[in-house]
């Protein structure tokens, strides 16, 4: 196994994800470069369902779909604009407008009561042109950060509203049944990797506010950290090929999809492996909860 750096990023050549899945050797190593990296690239990749979600099963246990995205209630989200008739859907359809939320930087499952430790995504269908997933590194976006800034931070704890970033696309595109199933959660604005020690940004577009501090200030707070965090000049753009699979550590990134011409299809798959307290869960909950849970 080959890992090419791409910026903070990692290309992880000459292995398969059903190798990682197999062998014990490889996924160690793999599960090295992850902590290490933050977004690790797969090219080339014979991709199945049954293939994905091995490989994501080996990282820790999968997140269940929530209720109301495509593949609820199993081990896999469809991100697609294309119907179940094979038909591309219009612009103002949920799919498309899902999508679009997906344009918003943000990090995976903030919003669940057990968050993401990581993503992994494939490329199904890909248009000609856009389309693309960013990523910036919010290790690094933390270490950029002021010391007394990031003190603070540290003991700060943000809110996560699954709504609250869906509203930023249209006012009902959480459904009320979306709604009852995921209320707000909270976490500490710093996710330290128990791996090696460093801290994390934790922020994402679903963040509405902060812990002891007055709403318009939270919300400036929120937007400028993620302003900083997305500077141009930070980011991995990854092109996606046919073949492609990237994964992601949802407690060190900061994602978002890229636009793509509308009546052009794009399919892309998702498995997500939720948090436990291997992965510094417990660090993240405020103190109020450490105990109950
Ligand atoms: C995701 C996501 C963006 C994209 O899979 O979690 O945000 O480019 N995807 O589809
Ligand atoms: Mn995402």
């Amino acid at each position: 196994m080959d890992i090419v750096p791409l910026g903070f990023a990692a290309e992880l050549r000459g292995v398969t994800l059903a190798e990682i899945a197999a062998d014990d050797a490889a996924y160690t190593a793999t599960r090295a470069a992850f902590e290490e990296h933050s977004v690790l690239i797969f090219r080339g990749q014979q991709v199945t369902d049954a293939a994905q979600l091995a490989f994501a099963r080996r990282f820790g246990p999968l997140e269940v779909t929530k209720v109301g995205s495509r593949g609820a209630g199993t081990n896999l989200v469809i991100l697609s604009t294309i119907d179940e008739n094979g038909k591309v859907v219009p612009a103002d359809h949920r799919f498309a407008l899902s999508n679009k939320a997906n344009q918003l930087w943000h990090t995976d499952s903030t919003f669940k009561k057990v968050p993401a430790l990581a993503s992994v995504l494939s490329a199904r269908v890909i248009p000609a042109r856009g389309g693309e997933t960013e990523y910036v590194s919010t290790r690094l976006a933390w270490e950029r950060l002021d010391p007394a800034l990031r003190r603070r931070l540290e003991n700060s704890f943000a809110w996560h509203d699954y709504a609250h970033s869906r509203g930023k696309i249209a006012a009902d595109l959480a459904s009320a049944e979306e709604r009852a199933a995921l209320p707000p959660q909270c976490w500490r604005m710093a996710w330290k990797n128990p791996a090696n020690g460093r801290n994390a940004l934790y922020i994402a577009s679903h963040a509405y506010a902060i812990e002891g501090m007055k709403e318009d200030a939270a919300q400036k707070l929120l937007a400028e950290l993620i302003d900083a965090a997305t500077a141009p000049g930070l980011t991995y753009l990854h092109t996606w090929r046919q073949g492609d699979v990237v994964m992601w550590d949802n407690r060190a990134t900061l994602h978002r999809g890229r636009p793509w011409l509308p009546h052009e299809p794009r399919f892309m798959v998702r498995t997500t492996i939720s948090a436990t307290e291997a992965d510094g869960l417990e660090s993240v909950r405020p103190p109020s909860r450490q105990a109950a849970e």
